[in-house]
């Protein structure tokens, strides 16, 4: 019996939404920000699109972590827009962009030097949760805020050290538990400014490793800030190159690693 004759005929045109274009989930237009005479991010355009994993480079003082902080919204443009998911966020403040998913890592100094890892992680999760101004949790709540850090310790690798006092970690360990606090507010696009700086080789591996499962397991949309130009080639499937405030090139790996401007003013000099 032909179970394909029960069947709605195969459609030989996509459905229009498909045809048309896709918003892009992160645009920057036209974006500046100046301190004083100093064009530290100086009209950039960008577009990211869902789940992608995207890198930023460039040279110290190309304006990097400037451009994140417009991003994040811990800094606002002098001029420009930022849109995220077809929406203008320009002027939204930090906490309106957290609770889009637009999430930066935590500097170390925010984190609780003497609080251990499930504390701080659970500190991450009542807040994501809004249950840290509650006068006090449910055993139910209580118990959900248990396994949702059980569960974010597990992600990151993390559950043999939840009761190690964080201020006493390695610095690599530190700085899983910042993406892990990161990962407690559900990100939807999760921005990390050199994740692997000051790091050994085998805690690079390890940040990696864990960038690269949040991206492949959770389909996560990740920009991050590099200058190890392997990890920023191993994992990255666009790259943007900062140069002086500028977009100087923008592409695939194998663009950029083929871009004699690129070359020419920073690859070629590492090679
Ligand atoms: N808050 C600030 N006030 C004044 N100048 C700043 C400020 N933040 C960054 N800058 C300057 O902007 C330029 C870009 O800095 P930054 O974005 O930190 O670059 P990168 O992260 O690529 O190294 C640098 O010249 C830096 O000194
Ligand atoms: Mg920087």
């Amino acid at each position: 019996m032909s179970v394909a004759a029960t069947e709605e005929p195969v459609r030989t045109m996509p459905p229009a939404a498909a045809q048309a274009p896709k918003t892009p989930f992160l645009r920057m237009d036209n974006v500046s920000r100046h301190f004083g005479s100093l064009k530290a991010v100086d009209g950039v355009s960008f577009e990211m699109h869902a789940g992608e994993m995207r890198a930023v480079i460039g040279p110290n003082g190309a304006g990097k972590t400037t451009f994140f902080n417009l991003i994040s919204g811990l800094l606002p443009p002098t001029s420009g827009q930022v849109i995220f998911e077809g929406e203008n966020i320009t002027e939204q403040p930090i906490v309106k962009r957290v609770a889009k998913g637009i999430i930066r890592t935590f500097q170390i100094t925010e984190i609780l030097p003497d609080l251990s890892v499930f504390e701080n992680i659970r500190v991450g999760v009542e807040t994501a949760e809004k249950l840290n101004s509650k006068p006090w949790i449910s055993r139910s709540a209580r118990a959900a805020v248990n396994d949702r850090v059980a569960e974010l310790m597990k992600i990151v690798n993390l559950t043999g050290k939840a009761n190690r006092t964080v201020g006493e970690l390695a610095h690599g360990d530190q700085r899983v538990v910042e993406v892990a606090v990161a990962l407690s507010g559900r990100p939807r696009l999760l921005l990390l400014d050199e994740p692997t700086a000051g790091m050994g080789d085998t805690e690079t591996d390890h940040m990696v490793d864990l960038i690269r499962r949040l991206h492949q397991d959770q389909n996560m949309s990740i920009l991050f800030i590099e200058h190890d130009m392997d990890i920023v080639f191993g994992i990255a499937q666009h790259i943007t190159v900062l140069d002086q405030g500028r977009v100087l090139a923008d592409g695939t790996p194998d663009a950029i690693s083929n871009d004699p401007k690129v070359r020419a003013a920073y690859l070629g000099s590492i090679e």
